[in-house]
C-alpha cells in the first residue's frame, strides 16, 4: 500500500478526470484510505512532526534499504525529516521530486556517503554507525554528479570503468587482472559505448558520459544501484535512448533494486515499480508505482495543478 501524506496543493477533486489521470480522492479532516491509498492531511503531518521518534523498530534483515525517521538538518533546517523508506531486492524505484526537495541529500544516506542527523539507517543488512561503510560502499553503485566531477578528464574510458572494482577514481598503480578488464568491456557494451574504451573521458560527450557513468557504478556487481538523475543535460536522443538502456536493466530480474532520482516523470523507465515522492524534505508519497505516482500526489510534490498520462509505459505531466 502507499503512503500519500498531502503537504501542499490538492487539485480540485471536481475537475473532470484528465485521460490516464486517476480520480482524485478527497482529502478528509481524518486520516482516510481511498482505493488502497493512505491520505494524511495537513494538519496530521504537523502534529506527527512536532515529537521526533527516539526509537526505532529493527532493521527488516531481508530489506535492501530500510530507513526509519531518517532526518537530516544543516543550518537549523530540516533538508530531509522524518523519512521512513524500506526498499527490497525485486523492487525498482524513482524518486521524484522539485529541486531541492531533498532527493541527492536521501540518496546520500541511502548510499552511505552522509549520515543523518537522526533516525536509523540499514544499507543490505547492516546499519550506518555499526558498520565500516568502506566495506559497504563497493556493494552499492552510485552514479551522481558530484562523483562525476572527480573523474579526471585524462583517465581512459575503459580505466574510467575498471577501477570502480578498487573503489577509487583515477587508475591505481594495481594490476587489474583479465576477468575485470572483461566486465568493463561487457558493461560499456550493455550501455552502447565500447567502441569509447581507448578514449579519453574528458573528450566524450554529455551523453556518452553518462553511459560510462552508469557501466562505471555497475562494475562491482553491486546488490542495489543508486542513479541520481541519470538524464540530466541530454538531448532527446540521448535522453530516449537513456531511457530504455535503464528500462531493459530495470525489467531484467537479475539486475540489482534500483532508485533514480528525477524531476521529471518522463525520464521514467518502464520496469520502474515503486515511487517516492518529497517535497521539502518529507515523503508526499512512497509504494507501488501505481498507487504513489498520480495526477493528485504528483500535484502537491511539485506544488502545482498538473495533468498526467501514461502511455505505453511512459508518463508525461504538463500544468492544468
Ligand atoms: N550542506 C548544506 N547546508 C545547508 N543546506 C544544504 C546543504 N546541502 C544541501 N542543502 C540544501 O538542502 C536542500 C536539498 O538539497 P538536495 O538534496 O541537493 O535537493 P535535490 O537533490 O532534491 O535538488 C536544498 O535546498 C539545498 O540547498
Ligand atoms: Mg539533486
Amino acid at each position: 500500500m502507499a503512503r500519500v501524506l498531502l503537504d501542499g496543493y490538492v487539485p480540485d477533486a471536481s475537475r473532470p478526470s484528465a485521460v490516464g489521470r486517476a480520480a482524485v480522492p478527497s482529502v478528509s479532516p481524518v486520516f482516510s484510505v481511498t482505493r488502497g491509498v493512505s491520505v494524511v492531511p495537513d494538519s496530521a503531518l504537523k502534529s506527527r512532526s512536532a515529537t521526533p521518534r527516539t526509537s526505532y523498530p529493527d532493521p527488516d534483515p531481508d530489506a535492501v534499504l530500510d530507513l526509519a525517521g531518517v532526518t537530516v538538518t544543516r543550518s537549523g533546517n530540516d533538508l530531509l525529516h522524518e523519512i521512513d523508506w524500506q526498499v527490497r531486492e525485486d523492487e525498482r524505484w524513482v524518486v521524484l521530486g522539485p529541486n531541492g526537495a531533498g532527493k541527492t541529500t536521501l540518496l546520500s544516506v541511502a548510499a552511505a556517503r552522509l549520515h543523518p542527523t537522526r533516525g536509523r539507517v540499514a544499507i543490505l543488512g547492516e546499519q550506518l554507525g555499526k558498520v565500516d561503510v568502506f566495506e559497504l560502499r563497493p556493494r552499492i553503485g552510485l552514479s551522481s554528479a558530484s562523483l562525476a566531477e572527480r573523474i579526471p578528464a585524462d583517465e581512459t574510458v575503459a580505466d574510467v570503468v575498471v577501477t570502480a572494482a578498487y573503489a577509487v577514481v583515477g587508475r591505481f598503480t594495481e594490476q587489474y587482472d583479465g576477468l575485470d578488464a572483461d566486465r568493463g568491456r561487457s558493461l560499456l557494451a550493455q550501455f552502447g559505448v565500447e567502441h569509447l574504451a581507448p578514449r579519453l573521458y574528458g573528450t566524450l560527450s554529455e551523453g556518452e558520459r553518462k553511459r560510462v557513468q552508469i557501466a562505471r557504478a555497475l562494475m562491482t556487481d553491486p546488490e542495489v544501484l543508486m542513479l541520481d538523475e541519470p538524464a540530466a543535460g541530454l538531448d532527446l536522443g540521448g535522453r530516449e535512448d537513456l531511457v530504455h538502456r535503464l528500462s531493459v536493466l530495470a525489467s531484467d530480474p537479475a539486475s540489482p533494486a534500483l532508485v533514480l532520482v528525477t524531476h521529471h516523470v518522463e525520464e521514467i523507465p518502464p520496469g520502474i515499480t515503486h515511487a517516492l515522492l518529497l517535497r521539502q524534505g518529507k515523503v508526499v508519497a512512497a509504494g507501488p508505482l501505481d498507487e504513489a505516482l498520480t495526477a493528485q500526489t504528483l500535484s502537491s510534490t511539485f506544488g502545482l495543478a498538473l495533468r498526467l498520462d501514461r502511455v505505453d509505459g511512459r508518463y508525461a505531466a504538463r500544468a492544468l
